[in-house]
């Protein structure tokens, strides 16, 4: 069976490369990802598969195996970003301010690259390989939720997924047997003051200033407020107050980016930044409005299954090809099944400083070294037909 991944794989490198480099040049944003979910269900459909959609812009296969056995799904997701693609590259976005800047047209290809793969070995096959192709993963609270309402866990034992990673280089596989990704949360702040003149600071009341303290403050909750040995991020994205210079304007908008691996964490910063707002308010004498919104859940990998996928890794890139990794502060709705089904994400290696291949996720110039590709689709692959069999 390896042996025919393996062939299998290297036969359909120029298919996957193909569909990767479509998906690239015609990305859709989250929710919208019309002709993305059309092409998916083509290509499925081509193999004999019976595609369905699923979750509005989603799609949701099977390779049944000519044996009975469980049934292992692997998840790929969909979506691309509001941003103009500068990749510069042939298959540069051709829709204006929209790019895959993820990395989720690869993950999309590599999927259709494991059907490819999987399909024509179903007489082989013990038990489903349930392809879950999920779309809208960037926008909170993310796409899993609806597929898992709409029943694509159904029957599920264990669930794999894979994110293409430009931090590590082409060539590596990035693990964990736990934490993985965390959970993130979101909060707006508004301070109400009082407006005036500049010239007459003492019968205002200056958000500014009370924005300013608010801010300094929050800083602290990370270094004196949490336990130091459980990782948190509070971050500030957005501070606005005023459009004139010498006005003194009646508010203040501060908002920002939680990140904790507990939930309980989460609601102890929440916490501290509420008691802190309206500390420094009173002492200004201003006003606030303080709102929190949650997405997913912290991503926490299945000790065995992640050491399953280990050996798949260590099978296509040798065993220095397999890191363990230490948990990433983003987001992944991945975690959703996690919640449901035991399971494994892992970080395909896709970076490559040689071949220019040096800018983050979600910057304008992101792109993939493409050899990542195959390594992708026979780690999925391998790690699926183990998961049919494999005592959980
Ligand atoms: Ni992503």
């Amino acid at each position: 069976m390896s042996d025919a991944i393996r062939r299998l794989v290297s036969e359909n490198r120029d298919y996957v490369v193909a569909l990767r480099r479509h998906f690239h040049n015609f990305p859709e944003l989250s929710t919208e990802e019309v002709k993305t979910q059309e092409r998916i269900m083509a290509e499925l459909a081509a193999l004999g598969l019976a595609p369905v959609k699923a979750a509005g812009t989603g799609v949701v296969a099977e390779i049944k195996g000519a044996r009975p056995g469980r049934t292992v799904a692997v998840r790929a997701d969909m979506d691309a970003l509001p941003i103009q693609d500068e990749c510069g590259q042939p298959y540069q976005s051709q829709n204006a301010g929209v790019c895959h800047a993820c990395g989720h047209d690869g993950h999309m290809a590599m999927l259709l690259g494991l059907a490819k793969v999987l399909a024509p070995l179903r007489d082989e096959l013990a038990g489903t390989v349930r392809l879950l192709f999920q779309p809208n993963e960037e926008m909170p609270p993310g796409g899993a939720v609806a597929m898992i309402d709409e029943g694509c866990l159904d029957g599920v034992a264990a669930i794999i997924g894979a994110h293409l990673w430009q931090p590590l280089p082409t060539g590596q596989l990035g693990l964990t047997f736990g934490r993985m990704m965390a959970q993130p949360g979101a909060f707006a702040i508004v301070l109400k003051g009082k407006g005036g003149h500049g010239s007459t600071p003492h019968v205002a009341v200056d958000p500014i200033l009370v924005g300013a303290a608010v801010v300094q403050a929050l800083h602290t909750i990370v270094s004196r407020s949490i336990d130091p040995l459980e990782p948190v991020v509070v971050s500030i994205g957005v501070f606005q107050a005023g459009r004139v210079y010498n006005v003194i304007p009646d508010t203040a908008r501060i908002e920002g980016t939680i990140r904790v691996f507990d939930g309980e964490t989460l609601k102890a910063v929440h916490r501290r930044i509420e008691q802190i707002v309206r500390g420094v308010c009173e002492a200004h004498g201003a006003a606030y409005e303080f709102t929190t919104s949650d997405s997913c859940p912290p991503l926490v990998n299945d000790a065995g299954i992640a050491r399953r996928v280990w050996r798949a890794g260590a099978a296509v890139l040798g065993d220095k090809g397999v890191c363990e990794i230490k948990p990433v502060l983003g987001g992944e709705d991945f975690s959703c099944y996690l919640q449901k089904v035991p399971g494994a994400f892992m970080f395909v290696g896709a970076g490559n400083a040689a071949k220019g291949l040096v800018y983050p996720h979600h910057h304008p110039k992101f792109d993939i070294d493409e050899d990542a590709l195959a390594h992708g689709v026979e780690i999925l692959a391998r790690s699926a037909v183990e998961l049919l069999t494999a005592e959980l």
